[in-house]
């Protein structure tokens, strides 16, 4: 998915633009050396900030500019046009800035800005002293990374059950599956990080248990840490099969890093595999799979895929999309035993199987915040201000149920970019920032060369306003429920999509 940034293109900026090529909130895609600049205006303004998405390189030239920001059109970063800062995730590093000069009806951009100095560490009365971060993921990483963004002085621990330190968990079922991305691509940070940050990453270190009133944790291992504030981000596990063969050494879920390198391990000499379940993780592990020539069939028990979330229009084309590239569906069907290299299903068909990746879901691990008497309905229960009900200790990302003021309703999603910016906020809030988590949700999905963005939540809906042509791979379908847009899906309509997340934004306010 990360594209390598082309030459850059548009005219050299060094050599001035006429004043009258930018309107009053226009912008140009231009070039200082090799570098690629996006020129921006805004009213009277001019700014000159790097025109390529720190998160995976999209082209920042056609995103979409709101107020001082510009967002990426990928997966909807956005960075500050004064400062280069990634103000919302997925980006976690700034985009680089330049000088702009006005001179002789002309614009220059001059040399580079340095990058701010780091807030200098200061403590603050009001602050805590002491942050424990239950969970390594997104969440767990972003609020990290936005305590020390923010000048946080006090002591940052992050435990985690992983093995290895955060890393791109999309990308365990995209290209570093189908051996297509580097293994430096995955990692959030390098080590170095940590240290450098006064972040203690406990790897491999399992929280037992919470005391919310003493205000510490226990480790499995019998240490324990105390706290002033807490964030709990332990994120959601896989659901396993309950059939017989279930646990053979064949048989795979995928939620880690781990997970996904003891796959390519056994992908090594694999020549037929048998995904269970349509899910997005099971399809993008087929079309990996695929990538790797392995021959994919894949059993559900839906009629078609992902048309609970798309409807049936879009689940047509991504059937269509992974028969095109060789997959075999087996639909309205369950297994119902893996008997060594073969898959049972009810129909009484068998699928060989040197590998099998079970696919069904997903349960938010919640048995901490159950165990320390937290409210906890189909997710850890929270406020618009990301605090549970105990108000030292926060949530964040695949366990939080918090109350979304654009669908109205409380919701609990596993969306990456929803994961690291709730992360984020809760993160200001245990600094006492008091902001409310007001931001739309937003997914991406990758089958083969098809990027599919979501922005919104619908459950249900009442009709599918489509606009385009879904199979031409060229789409955007709003969901709407007493005539108001509740989400919409695009396929290379990214300006769109952007259009639609600003519009939702305006509308709840
Ligand atoms: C293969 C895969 C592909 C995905 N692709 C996409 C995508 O394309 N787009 C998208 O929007 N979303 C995607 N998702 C979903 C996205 O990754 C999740 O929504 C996101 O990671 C949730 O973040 P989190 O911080 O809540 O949990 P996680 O990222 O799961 O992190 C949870 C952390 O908590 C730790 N932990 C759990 N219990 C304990 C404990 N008791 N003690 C210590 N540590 C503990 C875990 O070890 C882990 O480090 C994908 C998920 C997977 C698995
Ligand atoms: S490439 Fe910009 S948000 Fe992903």
């Amino acid at each position: 998915m990360a594209a390598e940034p082309s030459a850059p293109s548009g005219p050299d900026l060094t050599q001035g633009i006429e004043l009258g090529i930018l309107n009053d909130n226009g912008n140009l895609l231009g070039h200082v050396g090799d570098e690629a600049v996006l020129l921006a205006r805004r009213g009277n303004e001019y700014f000159a900030i790097g025109a390529t998405c720190t998160h995976y390189s999209g082209p920042l030239a056609e995103g979409l500019m709101v107020g001082d920001t510009v967002r990426c059109p990928w997966h909807h970063a956005c960075f500050s046009l004064r400062t280069g800062e990634p103000v919302a995730a997925p980006a976690l590093s700034p985009v680089a800035r330049w000088r702009v000069e006005l001179c002789d009806g002309k614009i220059f951009v001059r040399e580079k800005i340095e990058p701010a100095p780091a807030p200098s560490r200061a403590k603050t009365q009001a602050a805590p002293d002491r942050i424990v971060i239950v969970g390594g993921g997104a969440a767990g990483f972003a609020a990290a990374e936005m305590l020390r963004r923010e000048g946080f002085a006090g002591s940052v621990t992050m435990v985690s059950a992983d093995n290895a330190p955060p890393y791109d968990r999309p990308n365990c079922s995209k290209d570093y599956l189908a051996g297509n991305a580097p293994e430096e691509w995955m990692p959030l940070r390098p080590l170095e990080f940590y240290r450098d940050n006064g972040i203690d990453l406990r790897l491999e270190t399992e929280v037992a248990s919470i005391d919310p009133r003493g205000r510490s944790v226990s480790l499995a291992d019998g240490k324990s840490l105390l706290f002033d504030k807490l964030l709990l981000a332990t994120g959601a596990e896989p659901i396993r099969l309950d059939i017989p063969g279930a646990n053979g050494p064949h048989v795979f879920v995928l939620r880690s890093l781990a997970d996904t390198r003891a796959i390519i391990e056994r992908a090594k000499g694999a020549k037929r595999a048998v995904v269970l379940g349509a899910s997005f993780i099971g399809l993008e592990a087929a079309a990996a799979l695929r990538a790797r020539e392995i021959d994919v069939h894949v059993a559900a028990p839906e009629k078609a895929p992902l048309e609970r979330v798309f409807g049936s229009d879009m689940a047509r084309f991504v059937r269509l999309l992974h028969e095109e590239h060789g997959v075999t569906f087996h639909l309205e069907q369950k297994a119902t035993a893996i008997d060594g290299a073969r898959v049972r299903l009810e129909n009484g068909q068998t699928l060989d199987a040197d590998l099998v990746i079970v696919g069904i879901g997903v349960r938010p691990r919640t048995a901490l915040a159950e165990r320390a008497g937290l409210e906890v309905d189909r997710g850890v229960g929270v406020n618009e201000y990301l605090q549970t009900s105990a108000p030292d200790i926060f949530a964040a990302g695949d366990i939080a149920r918090w109350p979304d003021p654009h669908s109205g309703s409380r919701l609990r999603i596993e969306h990456w970019v929803v994961a690291e910016r709730q992360g984020q906020t809760a993160a200001r809030n245990m600094l006492g920032a008091g902001e409310k988590f007001t931001q739309v949700p937003f997914f991406w999905s990758q089958h083969y060369d098809v990027p599919i963005n979501y922005v919104g939540h619908a459950e249900g809906w009442d009709d599918i306003a489509v606009e385009g042509d879904i199979a031409g791979r060229d789409c955007l379908l709003r969901y709407r429920r007493g005539g108001r847009v509740l989400a919409a899906a695009s396929i290379y309509r990214d300006r769109e999509s952007l259009e639609v997340e600003v519009e939702m934004e305006r509308d709840s306010r």
